[in-house]
């Protein structure tokens, strides 16, 4: 495990959730309003963590069944809460190895993982597997390294200026490929045909300065395990150099935005 994604294990659903999936929550009707899937699907959500996709994809698709998969125990007791739902199943699996034959579902998706994959190939070439032919792969990831999650690069500029070594932590060069030509050329290597990207955004409003700050403090995910591992005065530090320096609104809100990266190609 390298120094930079040490903090990538997630574990503790109710703290993803407020840091991250009340916003993957945001994106994921954009993405199946974009992939505009028929009714009645076998589907697999691949990394699906507390569910956020897998709930989407029930209240918008009307899945025949759905699979979800996470390496996370922990996220999967939320999810099942989430989305309790006879046709849905969630268990634990990995990307890399999916637990399923050839060729079991018609549309496989993924959401905010592929980046977290050591070997991202073998993952793509395990969801063009286990898809049906003729079937639809599809995934999306933030725009890192466009600064498509505003409320992640703002935190990074901070802890930056005051810890140069936090450089190297930051997504924007941890995951370089998370471009429209880098994810469609994953796509593209692994196969698909008619390979197709799209930008989605959505707004990522914050209450107030503790609704934007209280997340990080929870340790869940990159950004937040770097804040909590922070000695205490220099988190505080790290707390006033946001909190003067963010965009207000004039309520006090703080209005950001994200953009991810949605790709999808069809497995021929
Ligand atoms: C940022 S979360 C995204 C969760 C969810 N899909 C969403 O959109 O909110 C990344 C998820 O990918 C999972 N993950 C990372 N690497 C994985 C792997 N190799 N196999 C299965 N799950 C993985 C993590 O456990 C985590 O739940």
């Amino acid at each position: 495990m390298t120094e930079a994604s040490r903090h990538d294990a997630w574990q503790a659903g109710g703290s993803y959730d407020n840091y991250m999936g009340r916003w993957s929550r945001r994106i994921a009707p954009r993405f199946l309003d974009w992939l505009a899937p028929e009714e009645g699907l076998e589907w697999l959500d691949v990394g699906c963590g507390t569910g956020e996709l897998s709930d989407a994809i029930v209240s918008h698709c009307n899945p025949r069944g759905l699979i979800g998969i996470d390496q996370a125990e922990g996220f999967l007791l939320t999810a099942r809460d989430k989305v309790p739902d006879p046709r849905v199943k969630f268990d634990v699996g990995q990307a890399q190895s999916l637990p399923f034959p050839s060729q079991s579902f018609d549309v496989v998706v993924s959401g905010l993982m592929l980046n977290f994959v050591s070997d991202r190939p073998e993952a793509l070439g395990e969801m063009k597997r286990v898809a049906r032919g003729d079937g639809t792969v599809a995934y999306y990831v933030w725009d890192y390294p466009g600064g498509g999650v505003e409320f992640l690069r703002a935190f990074w500029m901070a802890a930056i200026d005051l810890d140069p070594k936090a450089q190297d932590l930051g997504e924007d060069r941890r995951f370089p490929f998370c471009t429209s030509e880098g994810l469609a050329a994953l796509a593209e290597e692994a196969g698909l045909a008619e390979v197709d990207v799209t930008a989605i955004e959505a707004p990522t409003h914050f209450q107030d300065f503790d609704d934007f700050w209280r997340p990080f403090t929870l340790g869940t995910g990159p950004a937040p395990g770097y804040c909590v591992n922070l000695p205490p005065e220099e988190r505080q530090q790290l707390k006033e150099r946001l909190q003067t320096s963010l965009p207000y609104a004039r309520d006090g809100s703080i209005p950001l935005k994200t953009r991810a990266w949605a790709v999808r190609g069809r497995v021929s």
